[in-house]
């Protein structure tokens, strides 16, 4: 009973104020859906201008959910969205925010020394209880952690995009994440409806660790004639009732995202042949051809 007693008085309270940094396609996602779910957060970006277009968009996204879910019941819906923007403030100075966070969302550039930059910024300010999480794909949480004095109150969360859609969240326990800060997390993406799994901090966790070879995979089997771009993706989705085809995925992921997580990991471990890097991808990234984004990957867009 003691320890049972004692466990429950240390253990976190649960995780109600949220700081998202970075506004863009994963962030914006993510406050979103923390808003939504009655948690209240502030959105931070480098400026005005890019929150702007953050709150824009979670806007317009909430405005999709709400026709869905509140199809007879317009003016509801209405009142919906006013209420989810209302728990949505925004900064440009992240360090004057953290004051009063339960948790720090980082979803900014895929760049080590960025978010270790920020990440040692924070931690010098924000309260002692305060969790920090990144949402990296690539990025090993223990190298971002060891920027802060919290090892045990540093752990990863890892969204996929498009986030107020996707019900997974990867939630990753680096060597010096404590149990508790583990809990608070998995108990966090639960409360934004979500369906946690529990990782370890290895390249890709689980998702992008099986995809990211399939995919490249998939470039490989082309590039040595052994079937087109269009026959791999019918067989993929037709076979292995995958909803998308690998040239499909690559082109609506990004080309040049592909290519950076692929290449990290390569640095990591160059003896193992699943990340060895792809002629063909390197060629179409170095041509500018990044899929959809830029009308053009391994297909041509409108
Ligand atoms: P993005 O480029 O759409 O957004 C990044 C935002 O961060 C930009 O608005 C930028 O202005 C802002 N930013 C950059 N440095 C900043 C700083 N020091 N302080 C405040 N804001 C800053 O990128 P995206 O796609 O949202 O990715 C963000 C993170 O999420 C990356 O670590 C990425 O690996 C990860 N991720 C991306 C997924 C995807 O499908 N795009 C999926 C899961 C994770």
């Amino acid at each position: 009973i003691t320890r049972a007693l004692s466990s429950s008085t240390v253990r976190n309270a649960a995780i109600k104020h949220v700081t998202v940094i970075g506004g863009g396609l994963m962030g914006s996602g993510i406050a979103q859906v923390a808003a939504a779910t009655g948690h209240s957060v502030v959105l931070v970006d480098t400026s005005e201008d890019i929150l702007k277009k953050s709150t824009k968009g979670i806007e317009g996204s909430l405005k999709r959910v709400v026709k869905k879910k509140f199809a007879d019941k317009p003016e509801a819906g209405e009142e919906f969205v006013q209420k989810v923007l209302k728990n949505i403030s925004t900064s440009t100075d992240a360090a004057s925010v953290v004051q009063g966070t339960d948790l720090v969302v980082e979803a900014i550039a895929e760049n080590l020394k960025v978010k270790q930059s920020l990440f040692s910024t924070l931690d010098k300010v924000a309260p002692e209880h305060t969790i920090f999480a990144s949402n990296t794909s690539s990025l090993p949480i223990a190298d971002i952690a060891v920027s802060t004095a919290r090892l045990d109150r540093f752990g990863g969360i890892h969204f996929f995009n498009p986030v107020p859609m996707m019900k997974l969240v990867e939630v990753i326990q680096a060597p010096g994440t404590s149990q508790e800060t583990f809990n608070a997390l998995l108990d966090f993406s639960k409360a934004l409806g979500k369906h946690p799994v529990s990782c370890k901090d290895t390249p890709g966790f689980i998702v992008n660790r099986l995809l990211v070879p399939y995919l490249i995979e998939a470039v490989r089997l082309h590039e040595r004639g052994h079937g087109s771009k269009e026959d791999i993706d019918v067989a993929m989705k037709l076979g292995a009732g995958y909803p998308m085809g690998p040239f499909e995925l690559l082109d609506y992921v990004g080309l040049d995202t592909s290519k950076f997580i692929v290449d990290g990991w390569y640095q990591m471990e160059p003896e193992n042949p699943l990340f060895s890097p792809s002629p063909l991808l390197n060629k179409l990234v170095s041509e500018g051809k990044l899929g959809k984004k830029t009308g053009e990957g391994f297909y041509k867009y409108k």
